[in-house]
């Protein structure tokens, strides 16, 4: 089988392998798709001998204004008297379909999207390299599955905790009260990941393992409140009982709504999860986009399409405090559809945590990690419990902070209680996405404001805990949610 590589990717990423090679770390790569208003810069490779079928996707021009029909008039793909149908993909408890896409029955053409349009298509490669130029598409690749961050056999079910015959039990905790006069709650029966959040210092083991859940956490008693939290994943057990009724699904890409995966519902639980959760009172919007089949590419585009207009709406609602779309998802090389839907996103003012991807090699050649550089995403690599980079996390200065990645500790899917313990760079990223939340209700100023909640983020990451453990450049920041010292035991 032929591989067709767009060109403008594969320029791309030789630039930047040349760059790091030859280039001091002071210069910044330019990647061509990201200029504001770039002229369409579609390409293909010419070493393609065949002319073969492939799916693609094309996001608009912001300028192209005009019904999908004239559009594909234009391109050669007529779709008058052809047959129509509408696709929900918004999951509501009642009332109409929040969210469709329109299939045709031309070339598979599906239409979708709000705040920006996007179809996708069945076609040769010719046909692709004749829209080359096109001033309607400001972006076309072939579309490509993508990967769950977790590192694959990780997943060790344990028994549930608290046992369901209690319920959700109360923490093992105490309240207290800052000279600030900021009220904090310390969680005596923590997972690990959640005290390294919360102290200045590397974690004294005391011959503890990494799953036992007898780790301290102190945070800020708003714990999110009220901070919508976008999971772009394989869905959520929303009735688990560690979420309190807090999670709910609102995009499925695939009629379904169970997590038949497991991977949402343990990153969700690390973000919002009574006991497991960094930020355990926000509102968890799960949006589907991957099932056990794996990961679509415009399921994510849609996914998040779906997210900013949902934002959009809640921010002129009372009570509003911030939303942040966490997504633990991505592939190699970058995708010019991931930039373009995350890029509205942060136009938006929605904060973006996302993972760096489990290959251990330089982040800068995965999607959608890379964008980091670009647009103020988080981008976050893994560690462990001793503070050192995971084996398995990739690096580099595409990685904005490391946050903790393995033997993490989170609710599951198999039943109402079920917890596992994971590892992946999909774990690192919720914890910085529950972090995100935290600050939002500590900073409203940055409520709209990613890049300025980046920086704050970053600001106050620990400088220099990760020590790398092989020849590894840039940066060594641990997030932290900024408690001074060490948890009384
Ligand atoms: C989705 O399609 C349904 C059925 O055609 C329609 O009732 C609904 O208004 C549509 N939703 C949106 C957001 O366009
Ligand atoms: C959920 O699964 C776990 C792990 O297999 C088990 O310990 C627990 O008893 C199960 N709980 C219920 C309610 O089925
Ligand atoms: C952390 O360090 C301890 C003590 O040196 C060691 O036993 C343990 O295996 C290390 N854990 C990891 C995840 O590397």
């Amino acid at each position: 089988m032929k591989k067709l590589v767009l060109l403008s990717t594969t320029i791309l990423i030789t630039t930047l392998q040349s760059f790091i090679l030859a280039a001091p770390t002071s210069t910044k790569p330019k990647h061509k798709w990201h200029r504001p208003g770039a002229k369409p810069e579609v390409s293909y490779s010419t070493h393609a001998t065949d002319d073969s079928y492939h799916d693609y996707i094309a996001i608009l021009s912001d300028k192209e204004v005009r019904p999908w029909s004239e559009i594909f008039d234009e391109i050669g793909f007529s779709t008058k008297g052809s047959k129509k149908m509408t696709h929900s993909m918004g999951v509501n408890s009642g009332g109409k379909p929040s969210y469709n896409m329109t299939s045709y029955g031309v070339n598979g053409i599906r239409t979708f999207g709000k705040n920006l349009r996007a179809f996708t298509i069945n076609m040769k490669e010719s046909e692709a390299r004749a829209l080359d130029g096109n001033p309607s598409i400001i972006s076309l690749e072939r579309t490509q599955m993508r990967e769950w961050a977790v590192v694959a056999g990780s997943a060790k079910i344990m028994s549930s905790s608290p046992p369901v015959s209690q319920g959700v039990r109360n923490f093992d905790s105490k309240v207290s009260k800052r000279q600030d006069s900021m009220m904090w709650i310390q969680q005596g029966n923590a997972p690990w990941n959640l005290q390294r959040l919360s102290c200045a210092h590397k974690i004294d083991i005391k011959g503890r393992q990494a799953t036992d859940l007898s780790y301290n956490y102190r945070f800020n008693q708003a714990a999110g409140k009220g901070v919508d939290v976008y999971v772009v994943d394989s869905g959520i057990n929303v009735d688990h009982v560690e979420f309190q009724g807090r999670a709910r699904m609102m995009f499925s890409y695939f009629g379904k709504v169970d997590d038949d995966v497991g991977h949402g519902t343990h990153c969700a639980g690390t973000i919002a999860a009574l006991h497991y959760g960094v930020a355990k009172n926000v509102n968890i919007w799960g949006i589907k986009v991957g099932d056990s089949r794996g990961v679509n590419g415009e399921a994510i585009v849609a996914g998040i399409d779906a997210a900013i207009t949902r934002h959009n709406q809640r921010k002129l609602q009372p009570g509003f405090m911030g939303s942040v779309i966490s997504m633990s998802i991505g592939t190699a090389p970058p995708q010019q559809s991931d930039f373009m839907i995350l890029r509205k996103a942060i136009e938006a003012g929605i904060h973006v945590s996302v993972a760096a991807m489990n290959s251990a090699t330089d982040a800068c050649n995965f999607s959608p990690g890379a964008f980091s550089q670009q647009i103020p995403i988080i981008n976050v690599g893994a560690a462990d419990i001793n503070d050192t980079r995971a084996p398995f996390s990739n690096f580099g200065k595409c990685v904005d902070v490391y946050a903790p990645g393995v033997s993490i500790v989170s609710t599951f899917n198999n039943n109402a209680t079920g917890i596992a313990s994971l590892d992946g760079t999909s774990m690192a990223c919720p914890a910085v996405t529950g972090i995100i939340a935290d600050e939002l209700i500590k900073n409203p100023k940055l409520r709209l404001d990613p890049a300025a909640m980046k920086k704050h983020i970053l600001g106050r990451a620990l400088k220099g805990a990760i020590k790398p453990d092989n020849v590894i450049t840039g940066t060594e920041l641990l997030i932290n949610n900024g408690f001074p010292g060490d948890p009384q035991i």
